[in-house]
């Protein structure tokens, strides 16, 4: 559907994007994860057509994406990360102005707008100015806004940043459906959360570099750790948990500690010697590592500052 090679953007001196490959298959759902400034929304821009590479390559379904290209362009949709409406028009009013860029007019677009309200909620808000519309209606108008137009590929560019957890979840549920029903969707974002819930295959980029590409169960065997076994801190536990740091990584923050076994450190191993030890079991709490151990394993940070 979509493929990047080698791709590299500059902006004067800094490198925002440095030699990204990568294949977007149809029907995915890509997450691409990373903190401010990785490169995130340089690459939606590139994959919209709306910048060119400096030396690579962007192919949209076979096909080079250039400015000159509008076919190319219409199979994608581009939510940006600024919200992109006229906020002294009303909702209605502003999807009519999207459609009719792409050509749309008629009853065909009254058809579009009124699903396209429907789907997100807003249908009662239609004749509402968007300058009274909270964050998370004017996400959902700036969603269904780059749609009107049917695109194959919607690139999503942190579309849920700073709104209320109901918006979100509408806007999680709206792009779920969608994709079933085929939509190829790249979403960008830096809350791992999402990627895990949303994304088939995530890229974790960092630097203008995609440093991990893989599903999340992937990417979380590239850390030398399995599981992760949470306990607090306590008096009882403190003669064991000194134990523990020959048979693997342990921190202690907050009042808990956070075991990582070496790999082949037997858990049957560890809570034998918890019994020993006299501590009870259920303080004992085994997590799956996160893609946020991921990010730390690979860059030595936290993905949130
Ligand atoms: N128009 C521009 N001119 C100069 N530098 C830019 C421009 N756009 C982005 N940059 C720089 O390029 C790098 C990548 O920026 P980009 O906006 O792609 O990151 P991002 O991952 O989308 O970040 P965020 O999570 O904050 O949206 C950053 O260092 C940024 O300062
Ligand atoms: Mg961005």
């Amino acid at each position: 559907m979509l493929t990047l090679r080698s791709v590299t953007k500059r902006y004067s001196t800094l490198t925002a994007l440095d030699g990204v490959s990568l294949d977007i298959a149809p029907g995915e759902f890509f997450g691409l994860l990373g903190p401010n400034g990785a490169g995130k929304s340089t690459l939606m821009s590139l994959a919209a057509g709306l910048r060119s590479p400096d030396s690579g390559e962007v192919l949209l379904a076979d096909g080079a994406l250039s400015k000159a290209n509008l076919t190319a362009r219409h199979t994608l949709g581009l939510v940006p990360q600024t919200i992109a409406l006229y906020t002294d028009l009303t909702a209605e009013q502003n999807l009519r102005i999207f459609g009719q860029l792409y050509g749309l007019g008629g009853r065909d677009l009254q058809t579009r707008i009124d699903e396209a309200l429907e789907s997100v909620q807003l249908a009662d808000r239609r004749h509402s100015v968007v300058q009274t519309f909270s964050g998370g209606m004017q996400r959902r108008l700036n969603l269904v806004a780059s749609l009107l137009h049917r695109p194959k590929l919607l690139l999503c560019d942190e579309p849920t940043v700073g709104i209320d957890p109901q918006s979100r979840n509408a806007i999680f549920d709206f792009l779920e459906k969608r994709n079933r029903e085929g939509l190829t969707i790249i979403y960008s974002t830096h809350y791992m959360e999402e990627a895990e819930r949303l994304c088939s295959r995530i890229g974790i980029i960092d630097h203008g570099k995609i440093l991990a590409l893989g599903s999340l169960d992937e990417l979380l065997t590239q850390l030398p750790f399995e599981d992760e076994i949470v306990f607090p801190e306590t008096p009882v536990t403190a003669t064991f948990s000194a134990q523990l740091s020959a048979h693997g990584q342990l921190d202690t923050v907050d009042g808990r500690h956070r075991f990582r076994p070496r790999p082949g450190y037997p858990l049957s191993v560890f809570f034998a010697t918890a019994e020993q030890s006299g501590i009870a079991t259920r303080l004992f709490e085994i997590q799956r590592p996160s893609l946020e151990a991921v990010f730390l394993h690979l860059t030595g940070r936290k993905l949130r500052d």
